[in-house]
């Protein structure tokens, strides 16, 4: 069903002062919507706030007491929440120790896993345990979880964000499931690569080519396209938003033979060793 920006009057956004986050954060704006863009890194925080006339707030998303609070705060001070965007996430790419290791080779942290774990799957869980019992009371609300096409598919050279991904996806299926005949809208997003920094390009690159995908991720997209479709998608009730149309082909391919879609991706790995 069709929904219009005007019934969406305050929208949390989290991971909104950089990449894709910050375009859903000015796309909403534009819509009429107040943003509280929500982001570990303050200061990118306030400054996509200042920008949006929105509200910004400092919270780490993988904290739940300070997504609670981000929550309570919002609905004291800014008004209801009518759709919680989980959009902040992480990715560590695998180190030359190998895909199950817990070192990340873009960026050294202590255990890409059980951060990436926690960033982009318990983020999700904090926010709609937040969020939905004020939505059920509202009877409405909309949750939309930014998971990825590695969700779906698989992220050659990711695994821990590969794996995380799918939980995303999982989670998010089984909140559309559960609360989609209490009028709790639930939509997640599968993208593949779109210029950001999580994939090596400059915050608000407008670059279509680049990043560690470079060549070899067909149509790199920007920001603010993402965005477009993910919003146009959201209001018209679509579960399922898959922002590149090829990912549909490849899903396709992967359910029509699994171990044919392994074989498919263990050349594509070997060929990109080369
Ligand atoms: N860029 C891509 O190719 C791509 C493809 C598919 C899915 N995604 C997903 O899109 C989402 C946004 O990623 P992006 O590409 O815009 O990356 P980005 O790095 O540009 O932005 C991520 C944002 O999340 C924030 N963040 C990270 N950890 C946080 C935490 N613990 N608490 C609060 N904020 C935190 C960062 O500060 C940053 O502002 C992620 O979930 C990502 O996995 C990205």
């Amino acid at each position: 069903m069709n929904s219009s920006p005007k019934e969406l009057q305050v929208v949390i956004v989290t991971g909104g002062g950089h990449g894709i986050g910050r375009a859903l954060c000015r796309r909403l704006a534009r819509d009429g919507v107040k943003v509280v863009v929500a982001d570990i890194e303050g200061d990118a925080a306030e400054t996509v706030a200042a920008e949006i006339d929105g509200v910004a707030m400092q919270v780490d998303v993988g904290d739940e007491p300070a997504v609670i609070q981000l929550v309570e705060k919002v609905e004291s001070e800014v008004g209801p929440v009518n759709m919680f965007i989980s959009n902040a996430g992480v990715a560590y790419g695998d180190a030359d120790s190998g895909s199950i290791s817990a070192e990340g080779g873009l960026n050294p942290v202590a255990d890409r896993w059980a951060i990436s774990w926690n960033v982009n799957v318990m983020s999700q869980v904090y926010a709609a345990r937040a969020v939905i019992p004020k939505m059920l009371q509202r009877q409405g609300g909309y949750i939309v979880n930014i998971a990825s096409a590695a969700g779906l598919l698989s992220q050659i050279g990711d695994a821990a964000y590969s794996t995380t991904k799918h939980a995303s996806v999982g989670f998010t299926e089984s909140l559309a499931i559960n609360y989609g005949d209490d009028g709790i809208k639930v939509s997640v997003v599968c993208p593949q690569a779109v210029a950001t920094r999580l994939i090596g390009m400059e915050d608000d690159s407008d670059a279509t080519e680049g990043g560690f995908g470079g060549n070899e991720v067909d149509g790199i997209l920007k920001a603010e396209e993402v965005a477009d479709i993910i919003v146009d998608q959201v209001l018209e009730g679509r579960f399922m938003i898959l922002t590149h149309p090829q990912v549909t082909t490849y899903i396709q391919r992967k359910s029509g033979d699994y171990d044919r879609w392994i074989g498919g991706m263990r050349k594509f790995r070997r060929s990109l060793a080369k």
